[in-house]
């Protein structure tokens, strides 16, 4: 009834507000307020000890913060609620904690039965379909290698059917193409509806899977889809190419041509700043043109979100500590 009621209503997945936890006198996370909405895919990244564990552990229900609040699913976060609000989420942390002397399956059931689930069978076997583990049930946890642990960490994790997912690095440790089977469950995720909380040192992964991302360093540094973090950050800039050096370059890079600013790279390639390289690149090729030059190339140069992240991380204080 409860996840009906959050699949129909507007509130959002998650509302947190000037949360912190403390372990004595160090914080893991402080004053961090954001809003994830119902079936977003929200990264969550950070440096090491960076608080985004603690964060997911906090909003998960496993831990009390020291201050501030927050709405999980749809129930504000509190020790009363933490039994209601664990029935529409599932968290799966960085260790999976599977008993390793029992077998996929038998792992499956205990928790199914813990969960209280109605046809456990069924369900069991759908959640190790999802994550290609059918052929390997019967075998034991602890003789797993640890990508298929990490597996079956993420089939348990289903099997409540959660509206709001906790993944924490969920692809940490896999090779290629089983974090890519990864991937492809997270964006079936989001087909179905379901919240996904995404921490991840993979930027790549972020910036693909993501709708928006926050980057975390105890305080929160930035939230937002990537693009809007990208273009915040950094002016555009386009990269020009020529055949030879240019004899005259200040006389083509100008601002009548959109250019606010150049710079050499490189024996006949221009990185130039530009405020719209839409309307600057087909400008900036008619004039080299008119000026006798033989243009290789000229393309806008794309900041990736991994340079969003270093540029945030490394300019706050707080890094290195
Ligand atoms: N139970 C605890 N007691 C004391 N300190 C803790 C506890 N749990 C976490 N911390 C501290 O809180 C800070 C944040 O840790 P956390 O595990 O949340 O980081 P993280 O961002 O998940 O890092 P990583 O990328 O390494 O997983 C660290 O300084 C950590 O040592
Ligand atoms: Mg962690």
């Amino acid at each position: 009834m409860a996840k009906e009621q959050l699949t129909d209503g507007a509130a959002p997945a998650l509302v947190v507000s000037h949360l912190t936890k403390r372990f004595g006198d160090r914080s893991a996370f402080e004053d961090v307020s954001f809003e994830v909405a119902r079936g977003e895919v929200f990264g969550f990244l950070g440096p090491n000890g960076a608080g985004k564990t603690t964060t997911v552990r906090t909003l998960g229900t496993l831990i009390a913060p020291t201050s501030g609040s927050a709405v999980v699913a749809g129930i504000p976060l509190s020790a009363a609620t933490g039994a209601e609000i664990r029935q529409l989420i599932s968290v799966m942390p960085e260790n999976p904690g599977l008993y390793v002397r029992l077998t996929v399956q038998e792992n499956l059931e205990l928790f199914a039965g813990l969960y209280g689930l109605a046809s456990p069978g069924a369900r069991i076997a759908g959640v190790l379909e999802t994550v290609n583990m059918a052929p390997r049930a019967r075998d034991l946890c602890g003789r797993l290698s640890k990508g298929l642990r990490q597996r079956v960490g993420l089939a348990r994790a289903l099997l409540s059917d959660p509206v709001v997912m906790f993944l924490d690095e969920p692809t940490s440790g896999l090779d290629p193409v089983a974090s890519r089977d990864v991937h492809d469950l997270i964006a079936s995720l989001r087909e179905r509806g379901v919240t996904v909380f995404l921490t991840t040192h993979r930027l790549e992964e972020a910036e693909r899977l993501c709708d928006r991302v926050a980057i975390l360093n105890t305080r929160l540094l930035a939230v937002g889809p990537p693009e809007q973090l990208r273009t915040q950050l950094f002016r555009s800039s386009l990269v020009v190419e020529t055949a030879a050096r240019l004899p005259a370059p200040e006389a083509i890079f100008t601002p009548e041509m959109g250019v606010d600013k150049w710079t050499p790279d490189g024996d006949a390639a221009y990185v130039l700043t530009v405020a719209e390289p839409r309307m600057a690149a087909p400008r900036v090729t008619r004039a080299l043109v008119a000026a006798g030059a033989d243009v290789v190339s000229i393309a806008v140069s794309h900041h990736s979100l991994e340079d969003v992240y270093l540029e945030l991380v490394e300019a706050d204080p707080e890094a290195g500590r």
